[in-house]
């Protein structure tokens, strides 16, 4: 089985994803990590030097390669689900899981990141929630197509992953 958690940044796909697998003795893997490696550089420095549309190729690829491998939790990058087909891919190779959060929690756990996050750089906290609310807005039609969709505002980690594997067994 392969699991996909996809959500906007600061949704927890990484803090869930970690001891998801672990639970389920699944490879855990972070779709921007795969990336970092492809480049050997940060996200940050891949978007400076080649820009968002390569960006969202490369993300592309290493989501298709991914899928080569079963028992799999896979973290992806908050666009992801948005471009190209990657949401239907990720609904046919495996269990699609939306981490939801509302945009003021998204905006508390993200406004101390904003120089590390390529699309937060120089936000202050109003122009942060701002773009969180829009661009959620925009992006909801595609995480809406998600099999599982799990609020994670008030729950805690422990408890959304066991919300989780009851799901995923169900
Ligand atoms: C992005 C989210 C980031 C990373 C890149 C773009 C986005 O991933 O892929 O900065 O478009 O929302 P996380 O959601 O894992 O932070």
């Amino acid at each position: 089985m392969r699991i996909f958690l996809i959500g906007f940044m600061g949704s927890g796909k990484t803090t869930i994803g970690l001891p998801l697998a672990k639970q389920l003795g699944y490879q855990f893997i972070d779709q921007d990590e795969l990336i970092e490696k492809h480049y050997s550089t940060s996200v940050g420095e891949v978007f400076a030097k080649f820009g968002e549309q390569k960006f969202r190729e490369t993300e592309h690829n290493v989501l298709t390669e991914a899928v080569h491998s079963d028992n799999l939790v896979i973290s992806t990058g908050g666009g992801a689900p948005c471009f190209f087909n990657n949401m239907d891919f990720m609904n046919q190779n495996g269990i699609t899981v939306y981490l939801k959060a509302e945009p003021e929690t998204l905006m508390n756990r993200l406004k101390n990141q904003t120089d590390s996050r390529p699309l937060l750089k120089g936000k202050n906290e109003s122009e942060l929630l701002q773009f969180i609310t829009g661009k959620l807005a925009d992006r909801e039609s595609f995480y809406f197509q998600a099999k599982l969709v799990l609020p994670t505002d008030i729950l805690q980690v422990e408890e959304i992953i066991n919300k989780l594997v009851l799901s995923i067994q169900a």
